[in-house]
C-alpha cells in the first residue's frame, strides 16, 4: 500500500514526503510542478538509492481525473494526503482562476476518484484562512468560516467538498487546518523568506500596511508532525485546527530577520497594504492537544535554523527569484515602493 502525497514537490508537502519515507512508507508524489514545485525540495531522496526505491513522482495535475485513477491502479494507493494548491494571497488577488482549478475542483476530482477506489483515508490540508480575520479571541473548528480572499474562498470551498463527502459518502476524510507555515525549502514569494533573501542582497524589505497584522508561526516539522499524528490518532469526518501557539505582529517577526542577519532595520520599508488583508489569525488547539499533540519548535530557535538554511542554500533561492519571480515581483511591489525600480532598490 502506497500513501498518494498531493503536491509533494512544494514547500510543506516535500517535508511530509521526507517524513513518511524516514517511517519506512512507500510514497507517490502527484505534483504539476507549478512555478512553486520543486523537484530540488526532493533531491535527497530522489538520489539517495534506498530512499529512492520506496518513492516514485508522477508530474501532473490533481483535476487531470484520468491521470489520477491510473495512478491509484498503478501504486495501489489506500491514503492520500492532499497538500496541491495555488497557495499565495497576493497572487490569488492578482488573478483567481488557477485557485478555483486547483483549490476547489482539482479537490472535487480526487474526492470523486476516491469515493470511486474506496481509499481508506483522505487527509485534505485546508488553512486557518478558511475562518478570516480574529477579531477576538481564537477560533475553534466548530466556528463559522469567513474566508475574505480568494485564496481563502477557494480553500475553504475545498475543505467543505471534503466535509460533505463524509457527510454524504461516509468516504473516510478529516481536515486539517494549520496556521502560517515557515521553516526551510519555503518559496520566496512568502512573508518570511522573502524578507530573509531580501534582506540578505541588502533589498527594502516591503512591510504591508503598518505591520502590525497577526500571523500565529508554526514550524514546518511541527505542522508535519501533526498532521501525521492526525492520520494515526484522529477521527474520520473531524476537523483539527494545527497552531504554533505563536502569535507575532508582522513587524516583530521582520525585526527578528534583521536583527538575526545584522542588517539595518532601515531596510523595511512600509508599503501600500494588501487588498482585504486579514489583520490576524489565531487558532484554538485544545482538541488536537487533548488527543496529546503540541508544538515543540521555538519561533527564536525556528527561525534563526531558517534563516541559515536560506543563508547556506542561496543557490536553491536565486534559480528561483529570477525569471517568473522577478516579473510576478514587479507587477506586485513596483508601485508599492516609494523607488518604482524593485531590482534596484537598496
Ligand atoms: P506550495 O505553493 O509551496 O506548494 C504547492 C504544491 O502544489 C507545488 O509543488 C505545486 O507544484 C503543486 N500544485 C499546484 N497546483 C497543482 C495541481 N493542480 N496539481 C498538482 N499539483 C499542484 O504550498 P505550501 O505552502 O507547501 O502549502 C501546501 C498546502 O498546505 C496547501 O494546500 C496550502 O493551502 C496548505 N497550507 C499552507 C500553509 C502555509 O503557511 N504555507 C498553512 C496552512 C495550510
Ligand atoms: P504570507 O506569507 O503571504 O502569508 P498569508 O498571507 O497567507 O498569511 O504573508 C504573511 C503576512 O506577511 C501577511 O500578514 C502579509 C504580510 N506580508 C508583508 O507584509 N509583505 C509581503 O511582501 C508579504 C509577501 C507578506
Amino acid at each position: 500500500m502506497t500513501i498518494l502525497i498531493t503536491g509533494g514537490a512544494g514547500f510543506i508537502g516535500s517535508h511530509f514526503v521526507r517524513r513518511m519515507i524516514n517511517q519506512g512508507k512507500r510514497v507517490a508524489v502527484l505534483d504539476k510542478l507549478t512555478y512553486a514545485g520543486n523537484l530540488e525540495n526532493l533531491k535527497d531522496i530522489i538520489e539517495d538509492p534506498k530512499m529512492s526505491q520506496q518513492f516514485k513522482f508522477y508530474k501532473g495535475d490533481i483535476g487531470n481525473q484520468e491521470f489520477v485513477e491510473h495512478i491509484f491502479v498503478e501504486e495501489n494507493i489506500d491514503t492520500i494526503a492532499n497538500f496541491a494548491a495555488e497557495s499565495h494571497v497576493d497572487r490569488s488577488i492578482r488573478s483567481a482562476s488557477n485557485f478555483i482549478d486547483t483549490d476547489m475542483k482539482g479537490v472535487f476530482v480526487l474526492l470523486e476518484a476516491s469515493r470511486r477506489f474506496s481509499l481508506k483515508k483522505f487527509i485534505q490540508i485546508s488553512t486557518d484562512e478558511v475562518y478570516g480575520t480574529a477579531h477576538q479571541g481564537a477560533f475553534k473548528e466548530t466556528d463559522a468560516l469567513n474566508p475574505s480572499n480568494p485564496y481563502s474562498a477557494s480553500k475553504a470551498g475545498g475543505d467543505r467538498l471534503a466535509y460533505a463527502y463524509w457527510v454524504t459518502y461516509k468516504l473516510p476524510i478529516i481536515i486539517t487546518r494549520a496556521s502560517n507555515n515557515y521553516g526551510t525549502n519555503q518559496h520566496p514569494e512568502k512573508f518570511i523568506p522573502l524578507f530573509i533573501t531580501n534582506a540578505l542582497e541588502d533589498k527594502k524589505l516591503p512591510l504591508y500596511g503598518d505591520g502590525r497584522q497577526i500571523r500565529d508561526w508554526i514550524h514546518v516539522e511541527d505542522h508535519c508532525a501533526g498532521i501525521d499524528f492526525i492520520m494515526n490518532h484522529g477521527q474520520d469526518g473531524e476537523v483539527y485546527n494545527i497552531g504554533g501557539g505563536n502569535e507575532r505582529y508582522n513587524i516583530d517577526t521582520a525585526h527578528l530577520i534583521l536583527d538575526e542577519l545584522k542588517k539595518p532595520r532601515s531596510l523595511i520599508e512600509h508599503v501600500k497594504d494588501r487588498e482585504g488583508h486579514d489583520r490576524r489569525y489565531a487558532l484554538d488547539c485544545s482538541k488536537l492537544m487533548l488527543l496529546g499533540w503540541k508544538p515543540r519548535i521555538k519561533f527564536e530557535n525556528g527561525l534563526s535554523d531558517t534563516i541559515h538554511w536560506y543563508r547556506n542554500n542561496q543557490v536553491w533561492w536565486k534559480r528561483i527569484k529570477n525569471g517568473e519571480f522577478m516579473e510576478y515581483y514587479n507587477k506586485q511591489y513596483s508601485h508599492r515602493f516609494a523607488d518604482t525600480d524593485v531590482q534596484q532598490t537598496h
